[in-house]
Parts: structure tokens; C-alpha cells; sequence
């Protein structure tokens, strides 16, 4: 580009709403940054607009008539995500029938954004950086150093000086990445722009579903501008969506403008800590590790029934069957004698080794496993599904800070969504 945009150019032709300093730092350094070829890394709390950013910086290079290509890494599965990024050749991995090839290969010329970056597996961040440094990499299976040329803009809301910390990434990577730096403000360091963006935001939903604007009271305006938006413009611009569809009355007062805002002190946090759990309630959490045991136990009653079924060669003695049937006298059989899965210990044992699948008391072992399991997985299920939904409406539906406060891995919370058909 001979002659460089200008900030507002840029603001208008990508649709970006604000005049606060430090957006516009950021956009000057992307304005700035966007004829070189040099590695940025795009920093700021979740909702802050991070992903404008390296759609700013490849449309303004000489590589915008080449790919773009945008990967979430905390999305992909850790077994795939090489294969992903560098591709594969034939037969590298199980199903892998033909060769692939990776984004890297496909964006040469253009420009790869990496977003949540601090998800990268170890092993990718190795791939990288040697990509970055030298041009060079290898599909996953092959030895034959393919070359390329692309852009890599990427993007984090982690602290990433604890990610290096605690070993989770790598430090020459970091820095190879952060050769810009690109920080992105939160949206209450931006009070100026708040109801600027509400005004847009209600607009552009006013058209969308056909409605008159909502517009906002002096002391609404107010309440907009003081609230600590720990979602940041994802959450303003989804409150205005809410009152747009929901809100009968087109001007707001502060009374109405308030039942859409979470009260501060159950606010979204920006920053978590590593046990994430403090932000539920304390019957939720001991909710929560009631539910882990008892999915322990359940799996713990499975492995000692089948050891003690597949006759395991150990003996059981009064006391030890005694235990074993108060433990499992809540499983109800439809078979009403064949509940007792072992003799009373006033009862003689029949032979000092108890083979359970010997017995006919227990040849409703299966019924027991599917009763078992029907009764144990319908709570259970309902149960997780029941916090996943909770943890995922409390953070707005940002999974990543969902999963924190549950204490699974964002991966396997995306599994989960899609086996429980959670979509939001
Ligand atoms: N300055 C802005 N003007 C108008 N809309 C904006 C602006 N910044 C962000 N948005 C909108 O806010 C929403 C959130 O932005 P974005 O998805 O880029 O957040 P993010 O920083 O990537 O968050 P996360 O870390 O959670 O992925 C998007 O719908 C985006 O279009
Ligand atoms: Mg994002």
C-alpha cells in the first residue's frame, strides 16, 4: 500500500467502534506493522475484539490476495492438531489413508492467525517455532523439509508470563511471537466508548429485526458506563441484543437497563485463578465434588465386580462380603433374590474362595450392570449436563472460562457440548 490508511479509514472500512488512546495505539501498530512480515501477538481479556486485529493487519499487507487463515488451537484435538497445521503424509497415523496438506502449506504467501495460542501442545509449539524461525517443516510422517512463507498473527487472553512459569509454553516461542506487541484494552478502561458502541450495537439490531432503536435514559446511560463489563464488548453487544428482541419498551431506564447487567460481585471474572471452582456457590461446589466421588465410586464398584467376576484367585471372608453387599444393596434387581450379591456373614461361605459368576444369586449380573448404568448415567448425566449448561450461562457461553470453573479441559468440554447436544 503506497499510502497508508488512517486510523478512522481503518475503522470504518472493518466496522470498529471506539476512540479510546489505547484502541487506537493498538490500531496504529497494526496499521503499522501490516507491510512487514513480522509476528504479532494480540493480547487482552476475553470480548475485547482481538480477532479484527490480524484481519486488519493481513488486508493491508501484500499477502491480502493470498490465504487468511484463522485457528482456534484450543480447539482442535492435541492428536490431530500437527497434522492440522503441517499436514500429513500417507499412512502417518491411523485413518490418515491419504496425504494432507496442513494450513501452513495451503497460506503460503498469506497469513495464519493463531488465536488462544497459549493452548498449543508442547510439541506443536516446537513445530512453530521452527517454522517461524526458519520457513521450514515437515507433515507429520515424512522427513522431506517442505518451505513456506507465512504471516503468523496470534492472540491469547492467558497470562502468559504464568503459562511460561509453569512450563505450559515455551519461552523462545513466546518471544519469537511477540515480536509486536498488540494489547487490546477491556472495555471499563474505555469508558468513552461504551455507550457509543450501545448506540451502534442497537442500531445495527434494530435493522437486523426490523424494531425501532432502543435508546437509554440519562441515569441508564450512567449505570451503562459505570458497569465493570467483565465480558467486555461480547457481553455489551449481547446485552443489546437481549433488550433489542426482548425489551417491549423502546427508551430504558435504569431500573430496566439493570435487570440485563449481572450483579458486579457475581460478575464474570477476568482473571481466574488455577482452582477456578471459588466463583460457584459453595452448595455447587460441594456439589460438584459429591459428584466427582460418586462417579469414583461408581467406577470403583465396576472394577471390583469384575475382578471378584472374573474369579481373580482372592478370597473373600465374612466381613469383606458383608461390606460388598451393604455397598451394592442399593442396586435393586428386578429379580428381588437375586439382590444378594453375597452371603451374610452369619451365613456359612461355601468355599473360601468366592467365585461370584459360580453362583446363581448372581447370575443377574447383567441385569445388575444395565440396571447400574441406566440408574447411575440418567442422574448422573442429567446432573453434568445440568452444570454444564449453568457454567456455560454464568461465562455467557465462553467455554473457556466454563470449563476453568469446572475443572475439565476446554477439549473435553467441547466433546461434552456436542455429546449432550448443548449448543448454545
Ligand atoms: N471496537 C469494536 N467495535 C465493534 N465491535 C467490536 C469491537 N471490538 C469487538 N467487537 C465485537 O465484539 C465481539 C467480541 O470480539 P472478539 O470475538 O474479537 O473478542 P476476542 O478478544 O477474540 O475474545 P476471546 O478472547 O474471548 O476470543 C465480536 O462480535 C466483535 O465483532
Ligand atoms: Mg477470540
Amino acid at each position: 500500500m503506497s499510502k497508508k490508511m488512517n486510523i478512522q479509514q481503518v475503522k470504518q472500512r472493518f466496522g470498529i467502534i471506539g476512540n479510546a488512546p489505547q484502541l487506537n495505539r493498538a490500531l496504529e501498530v497494526a496499521i503499522q506493522v501490516s507491510s512487514t512480515d513480522i509476528s504479532v501477538l494480540v493480547t487482552g481479556e476475553s470480548g475485547t475484539g482481538k480477532e479484527i486485529i490480524p484481519q486488519v493487519i493481513h488486508n493491508l499487507s501484500s499477502r491480502k490476495h493470498k490465504e487468511y487463515i484463522a485457528v482456534n488451537c484450543g480447539a482442535i484435538p492435541e492428536g490431530t492438531i500437527d497434522s492440522e497445521l503441517f499436514g500429513h503424509e500417507k499412512g502417518s497415523f491411523t485413518g490418515a489413508s491419504g496425504s494432507r496438506q496442513g494450513y501452513f502449506e495451503v497460506a503460503d504467501g498469506g497469513t495464519i492467525f493463531l488465536d488462544e495460542v497459549a493452548e498449543l501442545p508442547m510439541q506443536t509449539q516446537v513445530r512453530l517455532l521452527r517454522v517461524l524461525e526458519t520457513g521450514e517443516f515437515l507433515r507429520v510422517g515424512s522427513s522431506k523439509v517442505f518451505k513456506t512463507d507465512v504471516r503468523v498473527v496470534a492472540a491469547t487472553n492467558e497470562n502468559m508470563a504464568q503459562a511460561i512459569a509453569s512450563g505450559k509454553f515455551r519461552e523462545d516461542l513466546y518471544y519469537r511471537l511477540n515480536t509486536v506487541p498488540v494489547a487490546l484494552p477491556p472495555l471499563r478502561s474505555r469508558n468513552e466508548d461504551i455507550h457509543l458502541l450501545f448506540r451502534k450495537f442497537a442500531s445495527d439490531f434494530a435493522d437486523k429485526y426490523r424494531m425501532p432503536t432502543v435508546r437509554l435514559t440519562d441515569d441508564a446511560v450512567q449505570l451503562l458506563c459505570s458497569y465493570s463489563w467483565p465480558g467486555n464488548i461480547r457481553q455489551l453487544k449481547n446485552v443489546v441484543e437481549q433488550i433489542s428482541v426482548i425489551e417491549t419498551e423502546r427508551e430504558l431506564n435504569v431500573h430496566i437497563l439493570s435487570n440485563y447487567l449481572p450483579a458486579e460481585k457475581e460478575a464474570v471474572p477476568t482473571k481466574f485463578n488455577q482452582q477456578g471452582s471459588e466463583n460457584f456457590s459453595e452448595r455447587e461446589l460441594m456439589y460438584k465434588i459429591l459428584f466427582d466421588m460418586k462417579k469414583d465410586l461408581t467406577d470403583l464398584k465396576k472394577l471390583v465386580l469384575e475382578m471378584i467376576s472374573q474369579g481373580a484367585g482372592f478370597s473373600i471372608d465374612s466381613t469383606q462380603a458383608e461390606i460388598i453387599n451393604r455397598m451394592y444393596s442399593d442396586v435393586e434387581t428386578s429379580n428381588s433374590d437375586s439382590t444378594k450379591l453375597l452371603p451374610k456373614a452369619s451365613e456359612p461361605n461355601p468355599s473360601s474362595k468366592y467365585a461370584v459368576n459360580n453362583t446363581n444369586d448372581f447370575n443377574s449380573e447383567d441385569d445388575y450392570e444395565t440396571h447400574e448404568e441406566v440408574e447411575e448415567s440418567l442422574s448422573l448425566e442429567d446432573q453434568e449436563k445440568d452444570l454444564i449448561k449453568k457454567a456455560l450461562d454464568k461465562h455467557r457461553g465462553k467455554r473457556k472460562y466454563a470449563a476453568l470453573e469446572l475443572g475439565i479441559s476446554e477439549r473435553t468440554l467441547y466433546r461434552k457440548i456436542k455429546e449432550f447436544n448443548l449448543t448454545e
